[in-house]
């Protein structure tokens, strides 16, 4: 009796590994480093004070994947494996579709063979596209996406509800992820991106921490409060809590639900760079540069469905985020290399 972690090694897995450990639940993680080091699993065992199986294998890996699913009763899987880098997936967009796409057919297929027809997915409010207003709801319509990372996430969705469909056995929980930030407040674990990062958050501690030298706020002229892009930040520990409440609602439903996991509350690229000052009290320069192709001005969610249906809600605020993003950063100035 178990549930896998596919990415348990990456940012949010890692910390969901840990919420998960604390929750009594039996894991066993698998993880083909693409994007995560060991040192990250030996912290979340050390922080947990508990072992659990890892298998280094690639979702892709049909006969790796049957060997574990074997050796081990999978009650679940929660399935985080996967690449995520925007403008990489523009550039690479076959390799997207087959890490992202085949990787989870292959992962299903081995799953059904195995009886376990239970999968929490990691979606992505990229789903919603461009054209939505926000507070964004679960049923609004999705699949206007911008670029191949998010389509990816758009057709391993709807690939999950066409299993569903066809056979009665098969749980999908679809979580849409606003934009996890933060850290455990260990300072343990946290983001550990590779080379300059692309998301704002790993981009504001870089520069206080003076790896860069300042943050571009691409765009102030947007229709929003401060002119600057508005998202639901969310802290990662919240996001991983939600992951705990999601695996119970799976092994207890079968059909498709899908959750936004966000808290509902909007915060500017200004705001959050005077958050993390203040909170941290550090200094981070910046200017403003052109809008980002593909930037929309507002993004966030109406987290009421999970609420409902799952009992959670996000309960960390922005400060919250701040303060443990710049923990993790200043303790591991080079992430896990140190
Ligand atoms: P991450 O890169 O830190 O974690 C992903 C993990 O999957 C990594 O450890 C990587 O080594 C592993 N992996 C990748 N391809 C694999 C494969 N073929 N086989 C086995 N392992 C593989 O990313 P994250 O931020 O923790 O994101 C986890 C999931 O959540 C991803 O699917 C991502 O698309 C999704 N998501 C993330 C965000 C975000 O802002 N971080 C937002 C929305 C959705
Ligand atoms: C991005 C991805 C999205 C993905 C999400 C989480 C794009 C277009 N979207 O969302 O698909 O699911 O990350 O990985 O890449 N910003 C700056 N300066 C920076 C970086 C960002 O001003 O150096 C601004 C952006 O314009 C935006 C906000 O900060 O307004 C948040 O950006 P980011 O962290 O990249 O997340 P998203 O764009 O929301």
């Amino acid at each position: 009796m178990a549930i896998l972690i596919t990415g348990g090694c990456g940012y949010i897995g890692s910390h969901t590994c840990i919420e998960l450990l604390k929750a009594g639940q039996e894991i066993v993680v698998l993880d083909n480093y693409d994007n995560a080091k060991p040192e990250a699993l030996r912290r979340v065992q050390e922080l947990a004070g508990k072992t659990f199986p890892f298998y280094e294998c690639d979702i892709r890996d049909e006969e790796g994947l049957r060997r574990l699913f074997a050796a081990h009763t999978i009650d679940a899987v929660i399935h985080f494996a996967g690449l995520k880098a925007v403008g990489e997936s523009v550039q690479k967009p076959l390799a997207y579709y087959d890490n992202n796409v085949s990787g989870t057919v292959t992962l299903c297929r081995v799953m059904a063979e195995a009886g376990c027809k239970r999968i929490v997915f990691s979606s992505s409010a990229t789903v919603y596209g461009m054209s939505n207003p926000s507070p964004l709801k679960e049923d609004m319509p999705t699949g206007a996406v911008t670029n191949p990372y998010g389509r990816t996430k758009y057709i391993i969705e709807e690939i999950l509800k066409d299993v569903c469909v066809s056979d009665p056995e098969w749980t999908a929980v679809l979580l849409r992820y606003f934009n996890p930030i933060g850290a455990h407040e260990s300072g343990r674990i946290g983001e550990d991106p590779n080379g300059i990062p692309n998301n704002l958050m790993p981009y504001i501690s870089q520069v206080a921490i003076g790896r860069l030298e300042r943050l571009a706020v691409f765009g102030d002229d947007y229709d929003t409060p401060d002119g600057t892009g508005v998202r639901d930040y969310i802290h990662v520990v919240d996001l991983a809590a939600g992951h705990v409440k999601a695996v119970d609602y799976a092994l207890s439903h079968t059909g498709v639900e899908i959750f936004n996991l966000g808290t509902g509350t909007g915060c500017s690229v200004l705001e959050l760079v005077n958050a993390f000052q203040e909170a941290n009290g550090v200094e981070v320069p910046y200017t403003v540069a052109p809008r980002r192709a593909g930037d929309i001005a507002t993004c966030y969610s109406d987290p009421a469905k999970a609420e409902k249906l799952l009992g959670w809600k996000a309960v960390r605020h922005v400060v919250d985020m701040c303060r443990d993003s710049w923990r993790w950063q200043s303790q591991n100035p080079n992430g896990y290399e140190d």
